[in-house]
């Protein structure tokens, strides 16, 4: 993760060295290498992740345990499909009382997902955590697919994940630090 390794970000690269990482993300084959990176860092720190993704990805040629059985890090991984969103998974492991010191945030760019979605991760981030979203300025307009063709012209142009960024997470009590790179927004969870 070369931009975490900038000075300004130092302690988020610190985090990922040592920590258990949640990620809200995909499975697909352009982000192997990416995915090992991140994955060699928690392994480094004696750490673990957890992955969440919708069912229709254990489809994909790859999937996410033939990519990590091919790098050798099936055992460090525990990845979950779900049939709706990984807000739901997110609730189990409130209730399991897992925390984790990273989240990396990369599925359902929308308000009603993301919005939820860092109000549930903020329950599950240790204090001195880092929470990264991904994708801030995406939004669905160009998407010719159903879903996104009955959304309502609004939702379809608006950068939902900004909004999230800019009203719930830059505004909120418990975080400190934002930080914008690229695509990228992040923020550490006040100590
Ligand atoms: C934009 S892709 C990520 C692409 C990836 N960053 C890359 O570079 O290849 C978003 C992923 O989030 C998943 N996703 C979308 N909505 C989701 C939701 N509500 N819950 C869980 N996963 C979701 C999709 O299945 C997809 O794998």
């Amino acid at each position: 993760m070369p931009c975490l390794r900038s000075t300004s970000s130092h302690s988020a690269y610190k985090v990922l060295h040592s920590g258990k990482l949640l990620a809200a993300l995909n499975f697909e084959l352009t982000i192997y290498k990416y995915l090992c990176n991140i994955i060699s860092l928690a392994e480094a720190g004696g750490g673990s992740i957890v992955t969440i993704d919708l069912l229709n990805a254990e489809k994909r040629q790859p999937n996410i345990e033939e990519l990590l059985a091919k790098c050798g890090y099936l055992d460090l991984v525990d990845f979950y499909y779900e049939p709706v969103s990984y807000n739901w998974r997110l609730m189990k492991l409130i209730e399991e009382q897992k925390t984790f010191d990273f989240c990396y945030l990369d599925g359902g760019h929308d308000w009603y997902n993301t919005g939820y979605a860092f109000f549930l991760v903020d329950k599950l981030l240790q204090p001195g955590g880092w929470i990264l979203f991904d994708d801030l300025d995406w939004t669905m307009e160009h998407i010719d697919a159903k879903w996104a063709l009955k959304k309502p012209l609004e939702e379809r142009i608006t950068p939902q994940v900004r909004k999230v960024w800019e009203l719930l997470v830059q505004t909120h009590p418990n975080y400190t630090n934002f930080q914008e790179r690229g695509s990228w927004g992040y923020a550490e969870k006040i100590g």
